[in-house]
């Protein structure tokens, strides 16, 4: 028998080290780890410790050398060796069809050309340089003819291999060449970037306006320890340089799809959602589905890039300019537009919410011109520090409402003004205040002007009594012509009236009182979401109505009844009975049932919840989808789910429609509640 071979500590480095290598790319690159977290630290320390206890046996492919090295003074320049190329722009499927017109005749007729389809991933590129399977530059792409060296930096990034897989440590005959030169796009998942900011602004650190200037600030530093701190990741794309050298059967892939497997295969990230097509309308069909879901994805894409697949044929068809012609990007709308911020208005809102709109410079952002975005609150102003005559980023995402994102630093002049939060309301000179533990600030007074307007056109609006034609400018008018002070007075107007105001005529007279008119009939809980209680959304007016069946028996209510209500929790109910206390909501309330408007429906006090596969998920939903919210909500109910307004640690999943709420959108981003769309939530119903 021979004795059992005790492996020496250089032995046992080597092998920690190919096992970490391996889990590293399990984890990076296939996405699919087979050991936990723990385990793998446990092999990491293992080898920390004896690298520390035997300095002389550390490599420097070691795994636990990646953050080494002095700061540098500065960034040095390197020349790459082939120029590092972009891409032409397409902006609609006619521009991609365009494209495909000008090369096709430049192919050999009757030579079927496939595609790949990737996504163009909103980075900063990066060339990572390997010699014998080694990484031994990194560098960025500069001009596209000299970059700057970053090795130390990239090789921060955990998911950039430091050794490839197939060099010596492995049996298997590694095909790859002596010197290989890889693209990819270093970039922040859009969750880390979340968080890093939230962090940054906690410390009273400098935050980034956007993903891809986190990765690009945080690969450009000089201590390869402060990039290391930063969630930085990689996919690459392409290859740039390929010298034999290496293994006999090394062979440089023929196809776009054959090069992605391949570098998957020694150790590169690639992107999982690329795909090869046989024609060009699948590609801008693949394209375009990306172009409705890239919120779905962990990772900011501003578009598809769609590449001929016969990289033989894609070098022959050249250039034009300096753009390969075998490539096109098939950009997404933009999202993000700087412009002036000239002033800040702040409006009342329907419960006394002091809001703060920016008025801005006129931009084109995502088909629409914008002239006011929203700034949150006074509290984000401060964080942000956004002043007056800056240049702002304007972001919108989907039909998100426009918000300000942030300053442009760098564009300071100096003569830029401070934005002081207001003590008084601007409309009633009220002194504002701040409840406990909430960032907004309200005006208190319930009479304030500022808020009539905005609460008549709550109530009248699409989710409550809707009134059509009854628009915030008719509003402003009958508020202005003193025909109406509150909503009861609505029911009271009179064709006369009417038709002393600019603009109308009979015919439009008479359909507004017709459209008033026709309010009346509808239902409790479109007339309770139109008081405009605060917290009291679409889904508690529902339980509300349900329960309580007229507002009257609602203004009665008792904290104990309101609390057992499904629907209903502790602030809702605080809020109703603060509504139903004051005296001049019972007034309104006397008023709307003179005027006609009292629904009533059956009481029915219980509420059995259904069984389903929803059962346990609770469901916010937010803005316009293919049927009215409240018929939605009922489904959710009827397969076992809930319902709330309110987007909370509690929500499963939040259901986003066309036009949602800012608000609900970044509270979910925050939370990191998955968003779904309609027909996500078809499908999870099974
Ligand atoms: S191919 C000649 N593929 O988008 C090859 N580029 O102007 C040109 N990008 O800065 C690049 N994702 O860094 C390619 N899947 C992808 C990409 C991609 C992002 C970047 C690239 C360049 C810009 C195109």
């Amino acid at each position: 028998m021979t004795p059992a071979h005790k492996p020496s500590l250089a032995e046992r480095a080597n092998a920690l080290r190919e096992q970490i290598n391996f889990h590293n790319y399990r984890y990076n690159v296939l996405d699919d780890p087979v050991i936990s977290d723990a385990e793998y630290d446990a092999l990491m320390a293992e080898l920390r410790g004896i690298e520390a206890a035997h300095p002389e046996l550390i490599t420097a492919d070691s795994p636990t050398q990646r953050v080494g090295g002095e700061p540098a003074a500065e960034f040095i320049k390197v020349r790459h060796a082939q120029p590092v190329l972009s891409l032409a722009n397409a902006f609609d499927a006619a521009g991609v069809r365009a494209w495909y017109e000008r090369i096709r005749k430049l192919i050999p007729a009757g030579k079927d050309v496939a595609f790949t389809v990737e996504p163009k991933i909103d980075g900063l590129t990066v060339v990572l340089t390997y010699e014998q399977g080694r990484l031994v530059q990194g560098a960025t792409r500069g001009d596209g003819i000299i970059g700057e060296e970053v090795t130390g930096n990239v090789r921060t990034i955990r998911s950039v291999p430091i050794v490839l897989r197939g060099w010596n440590d492995c049996a298997a005959t590694a095909p790859i060449p002596g010197r290989l030169s890889v693209r990819g796009e270093a970039y922040m998942p859009l969750r880390e970037f979340e968080k890093m900011n939230a962090a940054q602004l906690q410390a009273g650190e400098r935050t980034f306006a956007n993903p891809r200037n986190a990765a690009a600030g945080s690969l450009r530093q000089l201590a390869p320890a402060l990039t290391a701190k930063r969630p930085l990741r990689i996919l690459c794309y392409a290859i740039v340089e390929w010298q034999g050298g290496g293994a006999t059967q090394a062979q440089e892939p023929r196809t776009q799809w054959e090069l992605l497997q391949y570098l998957k295969s020694v150790g590169f990230p690639v992107s999982d959602i690329s795909r090869r097509v046989n024609t060009l309308e699948e590609a801008i069909a693949y394209c375009d589905s990306y172009s409705a879901r890239r919120d779905t994805l962990d990772l900011e894409i501003d578009g598809m890039v769609i590449k001929v697949d016969d990289l033989a044929l894609a070098r022959q068809l050249g250039f034009a300019g300096k753009d390969p012609r075998g490539a096109l990007a098939y950009k997404f709308p933009a999202r993000e537009a700087t412009t002036l911020l000239r002033d800040v208005q702040v409006k009342v809102g329907r419960t006394g919410a002091i809001t703060p709109n920016a008025l801005l410079e006129p931009v084109q952002l995502g088909g629409i011109t914008i002239s006011k975005a929203t700034l949150h609150n006074f509290d984000d102003i401060a964080r942000k520090d956004i002043r007056i005559g800056d240049r702002v980023m304007i972001k919108r995402a989907g039909d998100v409402i426009p918000y300000v994102a942030g300053p442009v630093v760098a564009a300071r002049t100096g003569a830029e003004k401070a934005i002081t939060p207001p003590e008084f309301c601007p409309y009633c000179e009220t002194k504002l205040v701040r409840r406990e533990g909430e960032v907004a600030v309200y005006c208190p007074n319930i009479d304030c002007p500022g808020r009539l307007d905005r609460a008549i056109e709550h109530f009248v609006g699409r989710g409550a009594m809707d009134i059509e034609g009854l628009g915030s400018k008719i509003v402003a008018q009958l508020i202005d012509a003193e025909l109406i002070g509150d909503v009861a007075d609505l029911y009271s107007l009179t064709k006369e009236e009417l038709l002393e105001l600019e603009g109308f005529a009979e015919r439009k007279a008479q359909k507004l009182l017709d459209a008033i008119a026709a309010s009346r009939g509808q239902s409790l809980d479109r007339l309770i979401i139109g008081l405009g209680i605060q917290h009291v959304g679409e889904v508690a007016a529902r339980a509300l109505a349900n329960y309580y069946g007229s507002l009257d028996a609602l203004l009665a209510a008792t904290e104990e009844q309101l609390q057992g209500i499904e629907g209903v929790g502790p602030v809702i109910a605080a809020s109703i009975l603060q509504w139903s206390g004051r005296s001049g909501m019972r007034e309104l309330a006397a008023r709307l049932k003179q005027a006609g408007v009292s629904p009533v429906q059956e009481p029915r006090r219980t509420a059995v919840p259904a069984e389903g596969p929803f059962n346990g998920k609770v469901f916010v939903i937010t803005g316009a989808l293919s049927q009215p919210r409240e018929d939605i909500a009922a489904w959710i109910e009827q397969h076992g789910g809930k319902v709330t307004d309110s987007v909370s640690k509690k929500t499963s999943y939040v259901v986003v429609g066309e036009a949602p709420g800012t608000s609900k959108v970044s509270k979910a981003t925050a939370l990191n509640i998955p968003m779904i769309g309609e027909d996500e939530l078809k499908r999870l119903a099974g």
